[in-house]
């Protein structure tokens, strides 16, 4: 298995021996996720976010996961402070970060833009999300937070819910949950659904998705229930949006129906989708699966940076 230097713009990049094999490693990475082991690994690389679009989670845990490593970051979350006001290209800009930094942590409004850029880097380039397309390193720590909640993948009822028409996030993660074989529901209005290329494409993989409006009639069955914010950044226009909008709640008075272990997540920011009642519950999740986004991306960032990297961390 050969990590150095690879781009990291869709989950599919990896096979599902890989996917396994950054996971091993991240669990890793624990103790220096957590401050308690220092490390400079990553000492003298330098890591360049450029995001074009709003983030929090996803740019600080990438940067905190190169700092924790010994390595450093530069980069911009608000791109109008950047030569982009002044009309400069993605391409542009890429081509001159690639030879300031060793690693491009992108994310971008429009879907293709990490690939675009990986064919102008010679360095690699991590998609940290592009427009509604693919977020893959959310779908590693989403993906860790499962298997480690759970202890498996195979056979476990993942019911996802919201907007599952833009949101990048649920694209990405029902591939590899159809992958590993885990049985997968989906729950929106068909304005919400799922793209049907991507439904086409786990019928292939021999999964094929249960599809449902109603979340009451699917929670009992569920053993994790993943819930995304509707998207409102990417709806045509402001009526599309509030036909749908605050449509699902999850409240403790719907998780009274679920299963005693059912975990509820989240990728988080969420709007109203879940109820700050349920942060207190044995069900929610959702911060830690947050926290766990650390050290997944120390993992990727030491396969792609170092040579033959097995989580030595010292
Ligand atoms: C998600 C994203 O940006 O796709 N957030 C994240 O990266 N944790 C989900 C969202 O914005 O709703």
């Amino acid at each position: 298995m050969e990590f150095m230097g690879r781009d990291v713009v869709s989950i599919k990049d990896f096979s599902g021996e890989e996917i396994e094999h950054i996971l091993d490693i991240t669990k890793k990475m624990h103790p220096v996720a957590e401050g308690e082991k220092k490390s400079n690994i990553l000492e003298g690389k330098v890591l360049a976010s450029l995001f074009y679009e709003p983030s929090t989670r996803t740019r600080l845990s990438f940067e905190s996961a190169m700092l924790r490593l010994g390595g450093s970051t530069i980069g911009f979350a608000e791109p109008d402070n950047t030569s982009f006001s002044k009309g400069e290209t993605m391409a542009d800009t890429i081509k001159m970060a690639e030879s300031y930094a060793d690693v491009i942590v992108l994310r971008h409004p429009n879907e293709g833009a990490a690939k675009l850029a990986s064919q102008f880097s010679s360095k690699p380039v991590i998609n940290a999300g592009d427009g509604a397309g693919q977020h893959p390193t959310q779908t590693l720590l989403d993906l860790y937070t499962i298997k480690s909640e759970k202890g498996k993948i195979k056979d476990i009822n993942v019911v996802l819910v919201g907007d599952l028409k833009y949101g990048r996030t649920v694209h990405s993660l029902s591939y590899v949950l159809a992958l590993f074989g885990a049985n997968l529901t989906f729950v929106a209005p068909n304005l919400m659904q799922m793209p049907q290329e991507i439904i086409n494409n786990l019928k292939e993989m021999g999964k094929t998705p249960a599809l449902n409006e109603s979340l009451y009639e699917t929670i009992s069955d569920a053993d994790v229930l993943y819930v995304t914010r509707i998207q409102k950044e990417r709806f045509p226009d402001d009526e599309e949006y509030l036909k749908v909008a605050g449509l699902y709640k999850v409240d403790k008075a719907l998780l009274k129906n679920a299963k005693e272990n059912l975990i509820v997540m989240h990728p988080l920011p969420r709007v109203d989708e879940i109820a700050f009642e349920v942060d207190s519950t044995q069900h929610a999740v959702y911060f830690k699966q947050a926290k766990n986004g650390v050290m997944v991306r120390m993992a990727l960032l030491g396969l792609l940076l170092i040579p033959d990297f097995d989580g030595g961390v010292i």
